[in-house]
């Protein structure tokens, strides 16, 4: 059996947290046949959950600064949950010292610097995947067999969205997340990315698009030790910051095989905590996902027999082997933290069967591009084609 030994970088953070998790977890449920990982190092810029770390994960090395790993040879494997505008310093550096890399998403500041990254992670022949853990949610599993099967026909239409709404009081406090310095796309790389990870992996590769992104709060209170959005009570801001990237997006765009799309999403939908939908329309049948149902795909299909046909509700169960590693009874649920653990496990499996796996690197480029066009098309309020390798 073998072992890949991983670095998690940012390992303090929301992400670090659920990455050191996984990578601990995932051998309870998909077993040690194909591999298991070892947290041999962690990164936090976090004095205090330093300490806290050496009991949480015993015996992995603890650094304040991510180069610390880089070269270490007793790792195979860089995490890196780090803020966005450090992906691809580290990403690249990682590459170039030979280590696999699992970067969270949006893999890169531009497309420009994410193109490098793929270029790169080929060059080397390691395994390199962007964080987009939410398509290894199995249900979505089921809609690639239905699509790939052809039972909806060919796709001629999709729609997309996700919403949170942690920004959507305009006291919210300022986070790096708001800072075009720290993360230069905002809600798109950081929201639009997911939505354009599910449009890559279920109807293709977009060939251009029109978007328009918007700032709804031009400036918001800056809260030491405040939450994603959270303000505690009683809390004063000391001073205010002005956000200096997009807080929501609308996009047109056309995909390379002729279907259409209608995406939106934004960090100031007040009322949505976390909305996340997918509608696929082909020429035989449709599909249809809501986050509300974690498991649950919707599928209509031309083929039921007239006056009997509407959507079907399909609950993703044991029938799914990855859904089955966890579940033996359908509509239990697997969340959030389970596709994390599902993406240890395919990463740690992927690096030990030397096989890539979607997202590789060259798919973070593509949503990239994606994201780049958004940006560029805000700017000059004009569609604008997407150079497609
Ligand atoms: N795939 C997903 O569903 C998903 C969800 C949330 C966040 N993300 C992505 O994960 C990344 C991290 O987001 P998060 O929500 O965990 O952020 P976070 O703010 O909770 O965590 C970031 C961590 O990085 C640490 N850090 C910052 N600069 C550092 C440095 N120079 N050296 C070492 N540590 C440093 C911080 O102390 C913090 O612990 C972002 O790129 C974000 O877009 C992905």
């Amino acid at each position: 059996m073998r072992e890949i030994r991983v670095a998690i970088l940012g390992a303090s953070g929301w992400m670090g947290k659920v990455h050191t998790m996984a990578f601990q977890t995932f051998p309870h449920f998909f077993g040690t046949a194909e591999g298991t990982a070892r947290i041999a190092a962690l990164v936090t810029s976090s004095a205090s959950y330093a300490e806290e770390l050496k009991t949480l994960v015993p015996g992995a090395a603890v650094h304040s600064h991510w180069k610390a790993v880089i070269d270490d040879p007793d790792i195979d494997l860089v995490d890196i949950c780090l803020p966005d505008n450090l992906h691809y310093e580290v990403a690249k550096a990682a590459l170039l010292a030979g280590k696999h890399v699992l970067c969270e998403k949006p893999l890169a500041n531009s497309a420009k610097e994410a193109g490098e990254l793929a270029a790169l992670a080929r060059q080397k022949g390691v395994i390199a995947r962007v964080g987009h853990a939410f398509p290894c949610n199995p249900v979505h599993d089921l809609a690639r067999e239905i699509i790939e099967a052809g039972e909806i026909g060919e796709i001629r239409m999709f729609k997309g969205c996700q919403h949170v709404d942690v920004f959507g009081d305009p006291e919210a406090p300022f986070m790096w997340r708001a800072d075009g310095q720290l993360a230069p796309t905002g809600i798109v790389g950081d929201t639009g990315s997911h939505v354009f990870s599910f449009m890559e992996r279920l109807v293709g590769r977009v060939s251009s698009l029109i978007a328009e992104n918007f700032i709804t709060t031009a400036k918001r209170p800056v809260i030491e030790g405040s939450a994603l959005g959270m303000r505690a009570e009683g809390q004063k801001p000391d001073r205010f910051a002005e956000v200096t990237n997009p807080d929501g997006t609308h996009v047109l765009c056309r995909f390379e095989n002729g279907a259409h799309g209608i995406v939106d999403f934004s960090r100031v939908a007040t009322g949505r905590k976390f909305m996340q939908t997918y509608e696929i329309y082909g020429t035989k049948g449709s599909l249809a996902f809501t986050y509300d149902e974690i498991n649950r795909l919707r599928f209509y299909s031309n083929d039921d027999r007239s006056g009997r046909r509407g959507y079907r509700e399909i609950d993703v169960g044991p029938e799914n082997p990855t859904y089955k590693a966890f579940l033996p009874l359908p509509n239990f649920a697997l969340g959030y933290n389970e596709t994390k653990i599902i993406e240890a496990a395919q990463m740690v499996r992927s690096i030990i069967r030397n096989e890539p796996l979607w997202p590789t690197f060259d798919s973070g480029h593509h949503i990239c591009q994606i994201v780049d066009a958004c940006m560029e098309s805000s700017r000059l309020k004009r569609w604008v084609d997407i150079a497609l390798p």
